[in-house]
């Protein structure tokens, strides 16, 4: 990557749809990738293979995975990371079963949401984490891993940084490649990420190892993906149409939206490798096929010009 270069790691077919009350069908998911990928993005998580009783909408991860659309475009090698979430080694095994080349794991920092969204505590959702990437590494393939409510948490109120930190290590220690900061709740602003960035590099964590994922239910996401960056965070996670949520994180808004850094990064003279045309185009097409309005301010203004 340049200098003068982020990587969006687009989580719409993932963190986009899990949320998503009326099923969608398996066509309509695999032809979002499709276009996802035709508008040069890099990073796509295409699903999670996790209990279909705690996520319905993606009940049909095997058949993403076996895909003609996944496969075809598997084929495009390194050029191209199709990460997919997975919470424990059953999912990783089935994941293994249909070739994925990379996973993610994620934890929680704190003790209610970990209950909430793995049914488990923060140290046994550690532990789940720490086999799942070692047999992920052993097996060849690479491994992303999440820390959630980096800033607050649904049920135990405020986190402390040290929780952060503590996870943050933890995941990277395991092996994971990159570990992405959730703040789930999409509550924190841009004091809370300098000082929290600042907390986890003045503990010696390496910031080239880490990436922002902010969902944006008080409209700070934006604000924290430029704040981050200033603190040289170079990796962002992000969904197109500003799609996403969590089941378990009652009253938690979309990711920020890709359209919405593509163009904030582009007028910075920051490349990101994607066509913000294209993008706005899917934003577009998606919000339609889920009879939703478009969240990206960038992408509603763009396709209405
Ligand atoms: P549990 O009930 O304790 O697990 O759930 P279990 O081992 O007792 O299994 C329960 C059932 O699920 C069994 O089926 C298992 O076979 C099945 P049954 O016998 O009842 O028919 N099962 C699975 N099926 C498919 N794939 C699997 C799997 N594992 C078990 N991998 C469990 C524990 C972790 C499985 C559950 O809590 C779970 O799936 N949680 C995932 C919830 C989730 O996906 N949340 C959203 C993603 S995280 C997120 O959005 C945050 C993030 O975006 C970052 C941020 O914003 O902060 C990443
Ligand atoms: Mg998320």
């Amino acid at each position: 990557m340049s200098p003068s270069a982020v990587r969006v790691v687009e989580v719409g077919p993932r963190d986009g749809l899990q949320n998503v009350k009326t099923s969608v069908p398996t066509e309509v998911k695999l032809e979002l990738i499709s276009r996802l990928r035709d508008t040069g993005l890099q990073s796509i998580e295409v699903t999670s293979v996790v209990s279909p009783k705690a996520i319905p909408q993606l009940a049909d991860c095997r058949q993403v995975l076996a895909s003609p659309t996944v496969k075809r475009l598997r084929r495009e090698g390194a050029n191209l990371r199709l990460p997919v979430l997975v919470p424990n080694k059953k999912g990783l095994q089935i994941a293994l079963d249909y070739k994925v080349t990379e996973v993610a794991v994620f934890v929680s920092a704190t003790e209610g949401f970990s209950r909430a969204n793995l049914n488990c505590s923060v140290e046994e959702g550690l532990k789940r984490a720490r086999e799942v990437a070692s047999d992920a590494t052993a097996a060849g393939i690479a491994v992303r891993g999440y820390v959630s409510c980096i800033f607050a948490d649904p049920f135990d109120g405020p986190t402390p940084p040290s929780a952060v930190l503590r996870s943050v290590q933890e995941l990277a220690q395991a092996g994971c490649y990159e570990v992405s900061l959730g703040d789930t709740l999409g509550v924190g602003t841009v004091i809370e990420v300098r000082n929290l960035i600042t907390f986890l590099a003045d503990h010696g964590v390496n910031l080239h190892r880490l990436a922002g994922h902010f969902h944006d239910t008080y409209g700070q996401a934006l604000a924290n993906v430029w704040q981050a960056y200033q603190c040289g965070i170079r990796v962002f996670d992000s969904s197109v149409g500003g799609l996403g949520g969590c089941p378990f994180a009652p009253g938690a808004k979309g990711n920020v939206a890709t359209e919405d850094v593509v163009y904030l990064f582009h007028k910075a003279g920051v490349q990101t490798g994607v066509d913000l045309d294209k993008l706005a185009g899917v934003g577009s097409w998606i919000s339609q096929q889920l009879s939703k309005p478009n969240d990206s301010r960038a992408g509603a203004a763009i396709v209405s010009k």
